[in-house]
């Protein structure tokens, strides 16, 4: 029922390299004055080569159970992940989290530096709006307009900025669960629910299955946070590209830290249990969407 799904996100995950790749090329865009190298070396350095690319793959499969596959859905993908991309890069920031590594290399900041590194994280954020706007998105204007929309809720002071803010103002203060759980819906869920709402829509998907995959994208974000935090806790450096025990470190407000590890992986196994239930109407159509599942619950990077 369950299969390794590592091959099938690498090839997907190569997919979307290869657009981000062509986007953060030299060739100038219509209307494009100039690209400063600096800054495209930085985005370049942000955003290529690392990454496990799951929101796009997660965009990406979401559209598939619902018939589209095609370089629409992969230029929507490449948008959301340069928002991702860009959220580490000022999450990094001396004046974030202050971190030296990322997916096994220096930060943006350490390679180039702190304006360099400010600009990179405009610039991504920036052209993802441009590219999620693009016609080759969907042949519906109003699609486009809501899919930008929507992207613009997920990243900014209602979604993932939003987010980070309560995170920072949350460090060695006492909070509570359900402050803590609204900080990581925003902060990480937003975009994890974006990315698995927005392939429902490209792919015109009817209202009901729109809650569902939703449903299923709050699911995957709070999961992927749990997992991230027990990771922070109990993972090497080595493991996961960037520096470890941290958030314990720093006074982070997390469920791991508030509920302990042990009721963090019972409340994990309860998520997937929910996101095979929600998904159950699509048989094994939805196969890879709750490997994908199982793989954020139990990932070990
Ligand atoms: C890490 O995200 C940051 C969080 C939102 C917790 P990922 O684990 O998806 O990072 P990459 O893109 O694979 O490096
Ligand atoms: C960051 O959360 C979430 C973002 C919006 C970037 P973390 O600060 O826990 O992410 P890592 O552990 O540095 O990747
Ligand atoms: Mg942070
Ligand atoms: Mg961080
Ligand atoms: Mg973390």
């Amino acid at each position: 029922m369950t299969f390794d799904i590592r091959p099938l996100l690498g090839k997907q995950a190569s997919r979307v390299e290869a657009v981000l790749q062509s986007l953060l090329g030299s060739a100038l865009l219509p209307g494009e004055i100039a690209r400063p190298d600096r800054l495209m070396q930085a985005m370049r350095h942000a955003a290529l080569g690392g990454g496990k690319r799951l929101r796009p793959v997660l965009m990406m499969e979401v559209a598939k159970l619902f018939g589209r596959d095609d370089d629409g859905v992969l230029a929507a993908g490449a948008a959301l992940e340069f928002i991702h991309c860009y959220s580490l890069v000022h999450d990094d920031l001396p004046a974030m989290d202050d971190d030296d590594m990322r997916r096994g290399r220096p930060t943006v900041h350490k390679a180039f530096d702190e304006a360099t590194a400010i600009l990179a994280g405009d610039s991504l954020l920036t052209l993802a709006f441009e590219v999620i706007s693009s016609d080759v998105v969907h042949e519906d204007a109003g699609i486009r307009l809501q899919l930008t929309r929507e992207l613009a809720r997920a990243s900014g002071l209602g979604g993932m900025a939003g987010g980070q803010m309560f995170d920072l103002e949350s460090e060695n203060r006492t909070r509570s669960e359900a402050e803590i759980r609204q900080l990581q819906s925003m902060k990480t869920g937003a975009l994890l629910r974006y990315a698995c709402r927005s392939g429902a829509l490209l792919a015109n998907a009817q209202s009901d299955d729109l809650e569902r995959l939703t449903r299923f994208g709050e699911i995957i974000g709070l999961a992927f946070q749990l997992a991230d935090d027990l990771l922070d806790l109990e993972a090497t450096a080595e493991q996961m590209g960037k520096a470890t025990g941290k958030d314990a470190a720093a006074g982070k407000a997390t469920l791991v830290g508030l509920l302990g590890a042990e009721k963090t992986r019972q409340e994990l196994d309860a998520l997937l249990r929910e996101a095979k239930e929600l998904l159950s109407p699509y048989g094994t159509r939805a196969e890879v969407l709750i490997s994908m599942a199982i793989f954020i619950q139990d990932r070990s990077h």
